[in-house]
């Protein structure tokens, strides 16, 4: 059994506590400090490719798309936002805490193949939800990862993330069209409900056995 070697820890704005980075042989983890839990396993990647996967299907061959991707994490979803989309197009993605920014210019980044050094990523540091406050439609798709699943976990103030008020102005930057997907360890009714309620089109996705995402498109 090999010991897991700790490489960064970072402070979690507004009282999240502490992030931490280990390495255990080849496999990376990000995970909340205590018993809080695993945020994100290098071992274990596949649904946050296919969140970037469903998301951006519709804009296969289209130029000139813009895909928002919250948050970073090790860099899976923007990888495979990135392959999924033209190369005139551009991936923001949204990070919380810079210190994970920080962590995938060094090795950790090898893991998804470096992809936060592309030159169509755009990273914007910061909470995802000052994104949503603009009104604008700027987004063709928008891949949201930065929870277990549709309930504040790396700081309480993500719960605001998923309410109808957030929900709305989501889709109020969304473009025409446009797809917001929602990765989750769980399939969440009550959240359904809410995301009717925001008048999107649901479609929800299982992704191996225990992970699903949900596929919401702009009407
Ligand atoms: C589950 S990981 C994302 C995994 C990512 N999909 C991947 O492919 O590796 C969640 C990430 O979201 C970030 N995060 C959490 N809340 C956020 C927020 N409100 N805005 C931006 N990033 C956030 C965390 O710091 C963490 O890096």
């Amino acid at each position: 059994m090999i010991t897991p070697t700790l490489l960064g820890t970072a402070v979690i704005p507004n009282n999240g506590g502490e992030l931490r980075l280990t390495q255990r042989g080849n496999d990376f983890s990000i995970h909340l400090k205590g018993l809080r839990g695993e945020l994100m396993n290098s071992r274990v990647h596949s649904s946050e490719l296919a969140l970037a996967e469903l998301g951006c299907a519709h804009l296969q061959g289209v130029q000139n798309t813009t895909v928002l991707v919250g948050g970073l994490g090790m860099g899976f979803t923007l990888a495979a936002a990135l392959k999924a989309t033209t190369k005139s197009s551009t991936i923001e993605v949204a990070e919380l805490v810079p210190e994970v920014a920080e962590w995938n210019k060094g090795p950790l980044g090898e893991c998804a193949g470096r992809p936060i050094d592309d030159k169509r990523t755009v990273v914007r540091l910061g909470d995802v939800a000052a994104l949503f406050k603009t009104n604008k439609p700027s987004y063709d798709a928008i891949l949201l990862d930065v929870d277990n699943g549709p309930e504040g976990f790396t700081h309480a103030d993500n719960n605001n993330l998923y309410s109808l008020n957030s929900l709305l102005a989501i889709k109020q930057t969304l473009r025409p069209k446009g797809v917001l997907a929602i990765w989750s360890a769980w399939h969440d009714p009550t959240f359904t409900q809410q995301l009717k309620k925001a008048r999107f089109k649901e479609d929800v996705k299982t992704v191996r056995v225990w992970q699903s995402a949900t596929k919401l498109q702009n009407t």
